[in-house]
């Protein structure tokens, strides 16, 4: 039996540590992989599986199942589960692109709440209630939501999700909103919510960031201006990308995915490389524990590098390693430089 230090074990009087969760890993298929996850997550956000493409297939259909296996593998192994998300523009079910009224769209809306939040009200910790609503300017993203239901779609969503799972924690989630314009325009969302009468308890920052270029300024920034308004705030998408969105220009990104050798780091990440993210998430981890009194989880998006959508996204075929496990579950340095914070 290897025995590794346990990261929910050497934050446990600091912030909770989540990681995103997929079918297999809920239907613990791999013991393996069960065993890093109770070993070393305190919380999990599904990845997928609570998305309303997969959750709610038809108008009149909800599909429960794996959500429902991933709410007892909480209960069973005391990982509190964070759902997501319940209001978000994509991986939305196929049939909205059919609707085109406004009292269609409301009448999804506040049934997909209703039915999904209630469905597990004493049972999980929270909710990522919206996802994504802000353009990188600050200004409202257009979606179907505002464009059928105008903006105070995000405060009812809180609203009525607070009717369905009132003991459930809310949050607004979002990726860049450490970046100051966008940061504004999530400040104000926040603040309509809050004058509204509706429930906010947190603001979740995704932090899908780029090794060597980690924003620290802003993060540290956001955490000081989100808790001014009375929030928790988290760190909820946690990866750090080794390949440039655009490696030797956004041409060679798209042709990787028919030829691999265009990917820099297939037979593995360089020494240089991963001593930078090890430096990277050392910096970060620094920055959350100093002001541990306002950040109140940090989840990982993914257990081990070989799961992160990062591999995929934007183009198949990427190799990444944004994680603190390898692909074969052992700890990277940078887990280590983590874990000697403490
Ligand atoms: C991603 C998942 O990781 C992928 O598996 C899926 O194909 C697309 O969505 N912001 C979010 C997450 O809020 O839900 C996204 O997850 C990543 C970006």
């Amino acid at each position: 039996a290897q025995s590794i230090p346990s990261l929910k074990d050497t934050f446990k009087n600091d912030f909770g540590i989540g990681t995103a969760l997929n079918n297999g890993q809920i239907e613990e298929r791999d013991p393996a992989m069960t065993q890093l996850i109770v070993s070393q997550f305190n919380m999990a956000t599904p990845e997928n599986v609570m998305k309303s493409a997969l959750i709610h297939p038809k108008w009149d259909t909800y599909d429960f199942v794996v959500p429902d296996k991933l709410v007892a593998f909480g209960k069973k192994h005391n990982i509190k589960i964070n759902g997501h998300t319940l209001v978000w523009h994509s991986q939305l079910p196929s049939f909205i692109r059919g609707v085109h009224s406004k009292d269609s769209i409301q009448t999804f809306f506040n049934d997909h709440i209703k039915t999904v939040a209630g469905r597990y009200k004493d049972n999980i910790f929270s909710w990522d209630v919206v996802n994504e609503a802000l353009n990188e300017d600050g200004t409202l993203r257009k979606t179907v939501f505002l464009d059928y239901l105008g903006e105070g779609y995000i405060a009812e969503a809180f609203r009525l999700t607070q009717q369905a799972a009132p003991n459930v924690e809310l949050y607004y989630n979002d990726y860049n909103n450490e970046q100051p314009a966008k940061r504004a325009g999530c400040i104000e969302l926040i603040k309509k919510v809050q004058a509204s009468g509706a429930r906010i308890d947190g603001v979740g920052i995704q932090g899908h960031w780029h090794v060597g270029k980690v924003p620290f300024k802003d993060i540290e920034e956001s955490i000081l201006q989100y808790a001014a308004l009375g929030l928790k705030v988290m760190f909820t998408e946690l990866d750090i990308e080794v390949l440039p969105r655009n490696f030797q220009g956004a041409d060679v990104n798209q042709r990787m995915a028919s030829n691999p050798s265009l990917n820099p780091y297939t037979a593995g990440l360089p020494d240089d490389v991963q001593k930078q993210l090890a430096a990277d998430y050392e910096a970060l981890f620094k920055l959350f524990l100093k002001h541990k009194d306002k950040v109140t989880r940090v989840t990982l998006w993914g257990v081990n590098d070989a799961n992160s959508w990062l591999n995929g996204w934007p183009v198949r075929g990427r190799t990444n390693y944004p994680l603190l496990f390898d692909r074969n579950n052992q700890p990277k340095p940078a887990f280590y430089s983590v874990v000697a914070l403490k």
